[in-house]
């Protein structure tokens, strides 16, 4: 498999993420394409992370699928000899795509990312030691870093288009979308978080936190769209080392946490772009990270290596 840094289809290029390119097929379907890049510290790397996009990829797959029960979403396939057959104009690409484009419904996103917190940590673990609060509503005192939070909390965020999104109250997005939709989000999200962290569980893997992202289609259903329970929208920790009282473990990216952390304790980089180069074993390291976590969640080979 080909790795790669950016995609450059023939179809209307409607954004490039951090991570993926999102491309227009026919004004109601979508073409994303997640790359190899990968950001740490909100920085994009410029060393490409093998196999990286495959699985971010093959993960959101195996849940749409496996999630659908419990919620439409906008998955149609993210299998490549489908989307080759559907997308005549990309042939020729194969080997670039394989195992990271995924078709879906094109819908109107919800302007709110959606967060369920099953376990105190990042931004919400910040507030809370400083404040005793999670976006402005207080949580009950005596809780350490990483604690596990039962029930799960629903902390939704805006989508801020530069920087960091801002965690706002369950009220604050009431008032923007109205309760019924509001609680109609958060109960979507309470019950896909609660399924995919309870079949986790039995992999080994805890997911900590995640950010869903909904859309209405033509139709006004609303689906989970974008990418679902994959490690670059939660926090993966491998349930074996889990101790509370301080940070976890990435599964997927603590060798590159690891090396970054260091440089910026020894001056060599100030935690902002241009990002440092990476040594080859980081990068190594990484990719047989994210391809474990593949592994280890669903039991399955990357379609590539099939
Ligand atoms: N089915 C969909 N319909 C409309 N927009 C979608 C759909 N799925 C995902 N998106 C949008 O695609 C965009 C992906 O871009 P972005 O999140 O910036 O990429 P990255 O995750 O690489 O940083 C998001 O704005 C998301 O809302
Ligand atoms: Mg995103």
């Amino acid at each position: 498999m080909k790795t790669l840094t950016a995609s450059r289809l023939p179809l209307p290029l409607l954004r490039r993420g951090k991570v993926r390119e999102v491309y227009d097929v026919d004004g109601d379907h979508l073409l994303l394409v997640a790359s190899d890049r990968v950001s740490a510290f909100d920085v994009v790397m410029r060393e490409p992370i093998p196999r990286k996009g495959a699985v971010l990829t093959q993960i959101s797959a195996f849940w749409f699928e496996r999630l659908a029960g419990i919620v439409p979403s906008h998955f149609v396939t993210a299998s490549t000899p489908e989307v080759m057959a559907r997308l005549p104009a990309l042939a020729g690409m194969e080997d670039e795509l394989r195992g990271r484009a995924m078709l879906v419904r094109r819908t109107t996103p919800v302007p709110f990312e959606c967060v369920v917190r099953g376990y105190l940590s990042g931004s919400a673990w910040k507030e809370y030691r400083e404040h005793g609060t999670l976006a402005g509503d207080p949580l009950r005192p005596g809780l350490v870093e990483s604690d596990r939070l039962d029930p799960p909390l629903f902390s939704p965020a805006t989508k801020a288009e530069s920087g960091h999104d801002e965690n706002v109250t369950e009220a604050t997005m009431a008032a923007a979308l109205g309760r019924e939709l509001t609680t109609r989000l958060r109960d979507a999200s309470f019950a896909v978080y609660a399924a995919g962290r309870d079949y986790a569980a039995t992999r080994g893997i805890i997911i900590a936190d995640t950010k869903f992202e909904f859309g209405t289609d033509a139709q006004g259903t609303l689906r989970l769209i974008d990418e679902v329970l994959t490690p670059d929208s939660s926090r993966f920790w491998p349930a074996d080392a889990y101790h509370p009282g301080g940070p976890q473990p990435s599964f997927d990216k603590q060798p590159l946490r690891d090396y970054l952390a260091g440089l910026r304790r020894d001056g060599a980089w100030n935690g902002e772009a241009p990002p440092p180069t990476l040594p080859h074993d980081v990068v190594a390291a990484t990719s047989a990270r994210y391809l474990d976590a593949f592994r280890r969640l669903t039991g399955r080979p990357l379609e590539e290596d099939r």
